[in-house]
């Protein structure tokens, strides 16, 4: 069965799926953004799992438990602050989505929802970083087929629209203007 790949728009926190994916800082002890709502709504028990995990890595991905959110995993992923794009940004945002695929397939997840790393407080622009995350995530199903879903969430009408035009365009196609 091929993934489906979607996008919708909505608070990933209330999303009914196995794994969501937390864009966090390399503290992993919450913050703004997504991060301050997924430690909301997860409750108490999340920071004190994130103490164990000793941090994390630009780049990188660590795995906890949900705890009070639907979902029953949460993969923390930290995202690259943008400086303007020369400073290895897209190779360390493209890191993001594929260590946290890779996490995932490690602990046999199928249905997984990604927010749009780095694109708040971290000021990644929205265009450029949607465009690695559809990228990064077509070129890794070529190679690990292991999921049923996998779904952008978005928050905002206007991210919305933007990975539903990249999702449409067939794979390797130049992104079309807004
Ligand atoms: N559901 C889905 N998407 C959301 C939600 C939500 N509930 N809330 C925000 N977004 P950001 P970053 C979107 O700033 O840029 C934190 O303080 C938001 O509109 O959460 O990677 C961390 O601790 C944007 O599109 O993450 C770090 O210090 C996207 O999530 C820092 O922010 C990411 O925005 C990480 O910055």
């Amino acid at each position: 069965m091929p993934t489906t790949v979607r996008a919708l728009q909505g608070d990933i926190t209330q999303l009914p799926v196995q794994a969501i994916v937390n864009a966090a800082n390399t503290s992993l002890l919450g913050g703004g953004g997504v991060d301050g709502a997924i430690h909301r709504a997860a409750g108490p028990q999340l920071l004190e799992a994130c103490r164990r995990l000793g941090g994390c890595a630009t780049g990188e991905a660590k795995l906890s438990q949900g705890y009070r959110l639907p979902a029953a995993y949460i993969i923390h992923t930290v995202g690259p602050v943008w400086h303007g794009g020369n400073r290895g940004e897209p190779a360390l945002l493209a890191s993001c989505y594929r260590r946290s695929l890779e996490l995932a397939a490690a602990q046999g997840i199928r249905r997984l929802a990604f927010p749009s790393i780095g694109t708040g407080v971290y000021g990644y622009p929205l265009e450029l970083a949607a465009q690695v995350a559809v990228s990064t995530v077509r070129a890794a199903l070529e190679e690990f087929n292991e999921f049923d879903e996998l779904i952008f969430c978005c928050f905002s009408a206007r991210d919305l629209q933007l990975y539903q035009r990249l999702l449409a365009a067939p794979p390797g196609a130049p992104p079309s203007p807004a």
